[in-house]
C-alpha cells in the first residue's frame, strides 16, 4: 500500500503532460524503425525455416503451401455458393462470376447472408460445428429460392491453417482466435463438410476449393489488380500470404512457376524468437486466451485482443494511481470489457467517446484521464500496425529477393475489421511499410466486399482445371487397354504368327534365322560384330575366353542422307566405319570371322545370306529391298580394298540379343527389341537336319492388315501417316522407340490445340516432327515393371524371368558366329 502512495506521489509531479507518463509507461511497445527492421530480419529468417524441409516441422511461422499456383488471369468464370467460416462473422453466399462480362469489374455478383455461431459450437465438437454451417447453407438454399437438387458448386474460405495436399482438400493443423473446436486435429476439414452435408440431407453439393482468408483476398483483390500478389488480414486474428517461387517450396515437388504460401504469421515468437520485445501485458493476455503459448504475433497485433491489451494496461495504470486517482471498478477488472471497436473510437472524435467508455466501466474520469487513456489506445494499436509494417517489409524484401529486384511494385490486398473500421490504422500502416521499403511501390488494395470472391475465383480455376483434365483423360484414355483388348491383342498375334510360319507374305513374316543353337560357353577365340540397328551402326569385337569375354566397341552415327541415300552409299559408309574400327584396334590384316547384326527384315535362305524384305525405322536407302545384304557388304568391303572379314553369319537384332543373354543363363528362349521379336520354334517349310530353329518373327508388321485397326488411335494414325513407311510396321509403331516420342508430341499437341495444354499456344518447337524424343519418356516414365506384370496377368501359366541385354545384341551376333565357325571346322 505505501508503494502504491509513493509512486503516485511521484507521478503526481507530471500530472502536467498526461501522455508522457503514458509514453514512460509504455515505452517497451514503442518501436522505433531500427527496432522495427530488426523484427523485419527476424520475420525473414523464420520464413526460411518455414520453407525448409528440414527445419518446418519445428518452424513456428508454418509457410504453408496452398495449392494456388496462380493470381486471377481473367479467364475465370462460373456460379458458386461459398461459406466463409473463421473471421468475425460466419456467411453463406452465392457468387455469381457472369461469363458475358468475364472479369471486367462489376462481372461478379453477390449475395449473402451472416449466420451467428453459438459459443457452444466454438468450442464444441466439429460435427456438430459442421452441421451448423451445413444447416445454415440449407437455409440459405431455401431462403434464395436456390434449388437444393440442382448440383452446386462450393468455394470455403476456412480462416484457419491446414495443410492442403490440394485445393480441394485440407488437413486441420490448429484452431484459434475464438475457436476451439475438438475431433478435427490433422484431419479433413472438407471431409468434414462433406459429411455434414450429407447428414443435413437433400443438398447436391459439390466442394471444389478451402483456402485460407488471406488467399482469398488476395484473389479477391487480384481480380481487379494483376500486381496483387499479397493477401493480408488485420482482423479478429492477422496472417499473411504470397506468392513464393516453386523452388524455395521444399514440401511441393516441382521448380517451375509459383504457388501461395499461407504464412500462418500469426505464430511468429511462438519459440521466444519476440521475447525481448513481448511486455507484461502481452503475457497477460496469452495466459487468460483459449490457446496459451500460442499465436504470439497474432496476440500483440490483431483485433481480438487489443481491446483486452488496453484494459490491462489502463487497469494497471489505475492500481498503481496513475489514473483515476488510483480507483478501480469490478467492470474495468472484468475480461473483454474493453473491445477493439473501444480502442478505435477513444483515437477518434476528442475525447469525448474515451470519457462515455470510461464512464460505461464505471469510473470517474478526470480530463488527463481520459488523455492518458486515449493515448495508451494510440500506443496499443499503432504498435500492432508497426509490428504489421515490419513483418510485411519482410513479405516484400523476400519478393524482391526472389525477383532479383532492386525494387517491385506490388498490391497488398487486405481485409480484417481492424483495418476497415480503425479510422487510422490503414494511413500509419502505409506510411511505415513505405517508409521501411523507400525502393518499393507498394499499393494497398481493400478487400470491401469480404473474401468469397477470391474463394469463388480458386473454385472456378479449380473447376476448369477439373473439367481439362477430364478431357485430357479421355484423350489418353485411348491409350488404356482393357484386358479384354489385350486378350484380343494376343490371340491376334498369336493368329498372326501361326499364319507366319504356315506361309510368305503374310503380316508377321516369321523369317528362318538358321541359328539352331544357343551359345553352350565353349567358345573361343576373337570375333566381330556389326551392328546396325537404327541411327548408329556399332562395330566391335569380341574376345571369348573360358566362358567370358571381353568387349571392345566404336559408335559411327549414320547421318539422315545416307540412311536416304544410295544402298552403294550406306554400304560404302559401312566398310568405312568397320575400316577405321580396324585401324584403331590394329586388327586391319587380322580377316576375322565376323557376325553382322542388321535389324531389319531379311528373307534368310542360310546363315550368312538374306535378302532384304522392306525397310523400316526411317530407312530407306535404293536399291537394297530385294537385295543379299550379306553379299553388298561384302562388295563394299572388296571396293574398298584395304581389309577383308569372314562375315559368317546375318543375324536379327532379337536373336543376337536372345544369344548374347543365352551366354548368361542357357534357359533363355527369346529375344525382344522394343518391339521385334522372335522365337525358337519350329518351321516347317525350311529343311533342315535339327528340330529347332530360331526365327525372327518381325512381329511390328502386325496390324498391316488392318488387323489392329479398333486399338490405332488417332495419334497413332497421325504418326503413321508422317512415316517414311506409311501404313506399314503398325504394331512397331504404337511400341517402338522411333516412335513413342513422335506419339507424345501429337498427344501434347492435339492437346495444346483444344487449349487444354500451355495455355493453348502452340510453339513452333511443338509443331516439329522429332522434337520430343523417346529418351524423354524414359526420363518421366519407367515404361518395364508394366510389361512383366502384364505378361505375368496375360500368361499366368508361364514363369518368365525378363533378363536385360546389358551389353546389346553385337555380342550375341559374335557367338552366332563362333557357333557358326566351331560346327563348319567341325
Ligand atoms: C472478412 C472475410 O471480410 O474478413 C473473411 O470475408 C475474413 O474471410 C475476415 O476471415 C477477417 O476479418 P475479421 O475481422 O472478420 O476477422
Ligand atoms: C488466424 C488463423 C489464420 C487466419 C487469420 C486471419 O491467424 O490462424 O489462418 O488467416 O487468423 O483470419
Amino acid at each position: 500500500m505505501l508503494a502504491v502512495h509513493l509512486v503516485s506521489f511521484f507521478f503526481s509531479k507530471l500530472q502536467e503532460d498526461p501522455t508522457k507518463k503514458v509514453d514512460r509507461f509504455l515505452h517497451a511497445m514503442r518501436l522505433h524503425d531500427d527496432r522495427l527492421s530488426d523484427i523485419s530480419k527476424r520475420f525473414l529468417a523464420e520464413m526460411k525455416k518455414g520453407l525448409s524441409a528440414e527445419s518446418t516441422a519445428a518452424a513456428a511461422v508454418k509457410m504453408l503451401p496452398t495449392q494456388v499456383r496462380s493470381t486471377p488471369d481473367g479467364s475465370e468464370k462460373g456460379e458458386f455458393l461459398a461459406l466463409d467460416l473463421g473471421g468475425s462473422n460466419f456467411k453463406v453466399l452465392r457468387v455469381k462470376v457472369r461469363e458475358d462480362v468475364g472479369i471486367k469489374k462489376g462481372g461478379v455478383e453477390m449475395e449473402e447472408k451472416t449466420y451467428p455461431i453459438p459459443n457452444e459450437l466454438q468450442a464444441g465438437k466439429a460435427a456438430e460445428l459442421f452441421d451448423h454451417v451445413s444447416e445454415s447453407l440449407k437455409d440459405f438454399l431455401h431462403e434464395k429460392n436456390i434449388s437444393p437438387s440442382n448440383k452446386h458448386l462450393l468455394a470455403f474460405t476456412f480462416s484457419f491453417p491446414c495443410e492442403h495436399p490440394s485445393l480441394d482438400q485440407g488437413l486441420s493443423v490448429s484452431w484459434g482466435k475464438n475457436y476451439r473446436v475438438r475431433g478435427l486435429q490433422g484431419k479433413d476439414v472438407v471431409q468434414a463438410l462433406k459429411e455434414a452435408i450429407g447428414r443435413t440431407g437433400d443438398m447436391d453439393v459439390e466442394v471444389l476449393a478451402m483456402v485460407n482468408d488471406t488467399v482469398a483476398t488476395m484473389m479477391t483483390c487480384g481480380f481487379d489488380d494483376q500486381c496483387c500478389e499479397v493477401g493480408l488480414i488485420i482482423g479478429t486474428g492477422t496472417n499473411v500470404c504470397y506468392m513464393e517461387e516453386l523452388r524455395h517450396i521444399d514440401l511441393v515437388e516441382g521448380d517451375e512457376g509459383r504457388m501461395c504460401v499461407n504464412t500462418e504469421w500469426g505464430g511468429f515468437g511462438d519459440d521466444g524468437a519476440l521475447d525481448d520485445f513481448i511486455t507484461e501485458f502481452d503475457r497477460d493476455v496469452d495466459a487468460a486466451s483459449l490457446n496459451p503459448g500460442q499465436q504470439t504475433f497474432e496476440k500483440m497485433v490483431s483485433g481480438m485482443y487489443l481491446g483486452e491489451l488496453v484494459r490491462l494496461v489502463v487497469l494497471k495504470m489505475a492500481k498503481l494511481g496513475l489514473l483515476f486517482d488510483g480507483r478501480v471498478s469490478d467492470a474495468l477488472r472484468t475480461k473483454g470489457n474493453i473491445t477493439t471497436a473501444d480502442v478505435a473510437a477513444m483515437e477518434e472524435n476528442g475525447l469525448k467517446n474515451t470519457k462515455d467508455i470510461l464512464t460505461r466501466l464505471h469510473l470517474s474520469p478526470s480530463s488527463d484521464d481520459c488523455i492518458a487513456v486515449q493515448h495508451v489506445s494510440t500506443i496499443v494499436s499503432f504498435r500492432s500496425s508497426n509490428l504489421v509494417a515490419a513483418g510485411l517489409a519482410a513479405i516484400l524484401t523476400r519478393i524482391r529477393q526472389n525477383r532479383n529486384l532492386r525494387g517491385v511494385k506490388i498490391t497488398v490486398g487486405v481485409d480484417g475489421t481492424l483495418y476497415k473500421t480503425h479510422p487510422q490504422y490503414p494511413k500509419r500502416l502505409h506510411k511505415v511499410v513505405r517508409r521501411l521499403l523507400p525502393d518499393c511501390q507498394v499499393r494497398f488494395a481493400l478487400s470491401e466486399s469480404g473474401s468469397s470472391k477470391g474463394a469463388a475465383l480458386v473454385a472456378a480455376v479449380a473447376q476448369r482445371l477439373t473439367s481439362q483434365r477430364r478431357r485430357v483423360d479421355e484423350a489418353l484414355s485411348l491409350f488404356r487397354l482393357n484386358q479384354q483388348q489385350l486378350q484380343l491383342v494376343k490371340s491376334r498375334m498369336r493368329e498372326g504368327l501361326e499364319a507366319g510360319l504356315r506361309g510368305k507374305g503374310c503380316t508377321v513374316k516369321m523369317l528362318p534365322s538358321f541359328v539352331y543353337h544357343t551359345p553352350d560357353g565353349t567358345e573361343n577365340g576373337n570375333y566381330l560384330a556389326l551392328d546396325l540397328g537404327g541411327t548408329n551402326f556399332r562395330a566391335m569385337l569380341v574376345r571369348f575366353k573360358r566362358h567370358k569375354s571381353q568387349l571392345y566397341h566404336k559408335i559411327y552415327t549414320i547421318p539422315l542422307e545416307i540412311m536416304q541415300g544410295t544402298g552403294e552409299e550406306l554400304f560404302d559408309h559401312l566398310a568405312q566405319c568397320v575400316c577405321d574400327f580396324l585401324d584403331y584396334m590394329g586388327l586391319k590384316k587380322a580377316c576375322l570371322p565376323a557376325g553382322f547384326t542388321f535389324s531389319f527384315p531379311c528373307e534368310q535362305s542360310g546363315i550368312n545370306k538374306g535378302t532384304l524384305v522392306s525397310w523400316t525405322k526411317g530407312f530407306k536407302a535404293t536399291d537394297c529391298v530385294g537385295q543379299d545384304v550379306v553379299f553388298m557388304l561384302r562388295d563394299a568391303i572388296k571396293r574398298r580394298n584395304e581389309f577383308d572379314l569372314d562375315i559368317v553369319a546375318l543375324v536379327n537384332d532379337t536373336v543376337g540379343t536372345m544369344m548374347s543373354c543365352a551366354y548368361e543363363d542357357p534357359q533363355c528362349e527369346i529375344g525382344m527389341i522394343a518391339g521385334m521379336s522372335h522365337y525358337l520354334g519350329e518351321k516347317s517349310n525350311v529343311e533342315a537336319d535339327e528340330s529347332k530353329m530360331c526365327i525372327n518373327t518381325e512381329w511390328g508388321g502386325l496390324g498391316d492388315d488392318h488387323s489392329l485397326d479398333d486399338i490405332i488411335n488417332p495419334y497413332d494414325a497421325e504418326v503413321d501417316i508422317h512415316s517414311v513407311n506409311q501404313g506399314k510396321q503398325r504394331f512397331e509403331k504404337m511400341t517402338g522407340g522411333m516412335y513413342l516420342g513422335e506419339i507424345v508430341r501429337q498427344v501434347l499437341l492435339d492437346l495444346t490445340r483444344r487449349g487444354l495444354l500451355f495455355k493453348g499456344h502452340v510453339t513452333e518447337p511443338l509443331k516439329t516432327p522429332g522434337i520430343f524424343e523417346t529418351k524423354y519418356l524414359s526420363q518421366i516414365e519407367s515404361f518395364s515393371q508394366v510389361v512383366k506384370e502384364t505378361v505375368r496377368v496375360m500368361a499366368p501359366q508361364c514363369d518368365v524371368t525378363f533378363l536385360p541385354s546389358e551389353e546389346g545384341s553385337g555380342k550375341g551376333a559374335a557367338l552366332i558366329a563362333a557357333v557358326v565357325q566351331s560346327i563348319n571346322n567341325i
